[in-house]
């Protein structure tokens, strides 16, 4: 990874999905993509779209050894990076407060909790060297505290674990906006809105690349901070 003067971005998650769509975009506006990817088979399909452009890190986000591989590979092979997308998403199965299976509700707050965590504490020696670093959660509006309260989203279509997972995540991004903005460092959450992935719902409307470009373009044309937004760039209450 030797040029200096192109923009770094870390997306974790990137194996598919939006996560496999946000390494598209992002390479083909110029930046070099690390893609953090939990399964090895999914490096060759990530790495051919440009081998000296796009590179794997394999690493489950719920492992805690993962912050020490990412942390070491880009201190040794990344100049700066710009952007850290913690994408990687996982959900449940049992509804309402009865279906509850604690196991999950473990495993969903690993994956939406520690391990934005884990990433960021990873990245953020390189974030430092840029002048313009931006970290970006990918949120969902079932972590609306308000739109869950109001039934704006159906109490029925999410879990407990997801919801409460992402809220997590979102109070995640609130205090690193906070405590990063004295280094000029911009945190958001974004829903993608309703994306055709595996994990989207049956009603989804928008292609992993659609929502990957505005995305993507939140980064790049807004000044967006401290906020929780839906890809259009409109407002989602925290
Ligand atoms: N699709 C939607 O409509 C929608 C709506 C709101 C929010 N979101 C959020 O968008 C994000 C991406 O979801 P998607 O729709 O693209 O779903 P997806 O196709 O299921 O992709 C999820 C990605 O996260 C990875 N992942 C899960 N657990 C991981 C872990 N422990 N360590 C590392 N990677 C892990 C998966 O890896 P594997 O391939 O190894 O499983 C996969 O690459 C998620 O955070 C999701 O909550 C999606």
């Amino acid at each position: 990874m030797t040029a200096e003067h192109k923009k770094v971005a870390v997306v974790t998650g990137a194996g598919r999905g939006i996560g496999f769509a946000l390494v598209e975009e992002l390479h083909q506006r110029g930046y070099i993509v690390v893609g953090v990817v939990r399964n090895a088979d999914d490096v060759p399909a990530l790495c051919q779209i440009a081998p000296n452009e796009i590179f794997a890190v394999r690493g489950d986000v719920v492992e805690p050894e993962t912050e020490t591989i990412l942390k070491d590979f880009l201190q040794t092979n990344a100049p700066k990076v710009d952007l850290l997308i913690n994408n990687a998403g996982f959900g449940a199965t049992g509804y309402g407060i009865e279906g509850l299976v604690y196991s999950e509700l473990d495993k969903v707050l690993a994956v939406s909790c520690y391990g934005p965590i884990r990433c960021v504490r990873a990245t953020l020696p390189s974030l430092r060297k840029s002048k313009n670093a931006t970290i970006v959660n990918i949120s969902s509006r079932f972590a609306s505290l308000e739109w869950v309260v109001t039934g704006t989203v159906p109490h029925k279509e999410a879990t407990y674990p997801y919801r409460i997972g992402k809220a997590a995540l979102n109070m995640l991004t609130s205090c690193l906006a906070v405590e990063l903005a004295e280094e000029n460092m911009r945190v958001f959450s974004v829903d993608p809105g309703k994306v055709k992935t595996r994990f989207g719902p049956k009603d989804a409307d928008t292609e992993p690349r659609e929502a990957a470009r505005a995305i993507v373009d939140l980064v790049e044309n807004s000044s967006t901070t401290a906020t929780f937004v839906h890809a259009s760039g409109e407002k989602v209450p925290w």
